[in-house]
């Protein structure tokens, strides 16, 4: 819609991860870093947790686009409630294995043989499984026990585990403790910083052919940091609509009070979830403290971070890497178990009562708008009549 007002060649904030558009952050690149170390360990699991957007899958794809695809065979797997008892067939069934039984065993034996077979020609198998918070606890250790298949002394199944905070918090149960033990490599992705924030908008634009056409005041950007913590999906959501209402409003210079107004409409129509684009007019006037607000609104991550800031003298970034049997740390403080599940159960209740009511709010507005223009319009019609 606003891409021919602006001059650009296509949508520059898509919602899906395109690695076409792919920014290297700080945060992004050194995940891809420690990544790539674990990926040339060839054993055991790589965990990827980071907030909900957080660029988790468009870090894998952008992986996935730089193995030597020659002997590398990935498959991913994106699991909804996936039961332990469908895990097996889902593995075989993705690696394009005959899943014509519910043996489990025959399964196995399937996948095993398919494996040795692979490893046989120089190959190396890789399973990514996506959304790995939603895994039970008994979902994992099956994952666990595919890790057990070896030649030799070799293991012949790498697994990638990505998912959200939540994933973190399963990996600190004490039946967790023989899957930590085969964790390589683990990297809590953090949000953008402020500076990372522009350059990311700014990286997306140009690669849509953006001339500075519309031209973001300094406080713009400073806005947009604040409302969405840095964090790319909320960004992407907020500079699509920022550049659809810059166009409705035949604007080439957008300003901090565009971002507040855009970013009150969003939050009116999709509710104020999960701190997504809270109290867009209470923006920080610098990056420091913004960033220090978005890690608060991570609840009961910030242990993690300030963890990691000590450790490894990092700012403001969120980062965690883990190797070698030290697991994933920073444990929640979230309850666990069937308490966990209702909490997160209520919550999701919660988010969309307010989703609700946010959009039923907007509708009013709107019609208030309508009716007030309406209003002043006959006013002006009766004031200019004769
Ligand atoms: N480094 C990046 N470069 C370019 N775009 C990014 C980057 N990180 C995230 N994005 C964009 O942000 C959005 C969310 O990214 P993605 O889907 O990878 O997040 P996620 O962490 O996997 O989310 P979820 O928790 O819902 O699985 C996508 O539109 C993606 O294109
Ligand atoms: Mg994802």
């Amino acid at each position: 819609m606003y891409e021919s007002f602006y001059g650009l060649t296509a949508k520059p904030f898509q919602l899906s991860p395109d690695p076409e558009f792919f920014f290297g952050s700080r945060g992004h690149r050194r995940a891809m870093a420690y990544l790539e170390y674990g990926l040339h360990q060839a054993e055991g699991f790589i965990v990827v947790t980071g907030e909900v957007g957080a660029g988790k899958t468009t870090l894998v794809q952008q992986l996935l686009r730089r193995l030597p695809v020659n002997n590398v065979v990935p498959v991913q797997i994106v699991t909804t409630q996936l039961e332990a008892e469908d895990l097996v067939r889902i593995v075989a069934s993705s690696f394009g294995l005959p899943t014509d039984t519910s043996d489990k065993s025959t399964l196995l034996i399937r996948l095993e043989q398919y494996l040795r077979q692979l490893h046989a020609e120089g190959k190396r198998a890789l399973l990514i499984v996506d959304e790995a918070q939603n895994l039970g606890a008994r979902a994992i250790e099956e994952l666990r026990m595919l890790s057990n298949f070896q030649v030799g002394t070799k293991a012949i199944l790498q697994s990638f585990l990505l998912g959200q905070p939540e994933l973190r918090d399963l990996m600190q149960r004490p039946e967790m403790r023989q899957l930590k033990q085969r964790i390589i490599a683990a990297y809590h992705l953090g949000p953008l910083d402020r500076a990372e924030t522009q350059q990311y908008i700014e990286h997306r634009l140009a690669h849509v052919g953006w001339k500075n056409d519309p031209a973001f005041d300094t406080a713009a950007f400073d806005r947009i940091f604040a409302v969405t913590h840095g964090i790319p999906r909320r960004i992407n959501s907020l500079a699509d609509r920022l550049l659809l209402s810059g166009f409705l409003a035949e604007r080439h210079q957008l300003g901090e009070q565009d971002v507040v107004e855009v970013a009150d409409e969003l939050r009116l129509e999709l509710g104020p979830r999960r701190g997504f684009l809270r109290d867009a007019a209470a923006a920080p006037a610098d990056g420091e403290r913004a960033s220090a607000e978005a890690l608060a609104d991570f609840g009961d991550e910030i242990d993690a971070v300030s963890t990691s800031t000590a450790l490894n003298g990092s700012h403001g970034g969120t980062d965690r890497i883990a190797l070698s049997g030290q697991g994933v740390n920073g444990a929640g403080r979230r309850p666990s178990g069937a308490s966990s599940g209702r909490v997160a159960d209520l919550e999701h209740r919660v988010e969309m009562l307010e989703s609700a009511t946010g959009m039923i709010f907007g509708a009013l507005k709107k019609v208030l708008r309508l009716l007030r223009g309406r209003a002043s319009g006959a006013e002006a019609t009766e004031r200019d009549s004769p």
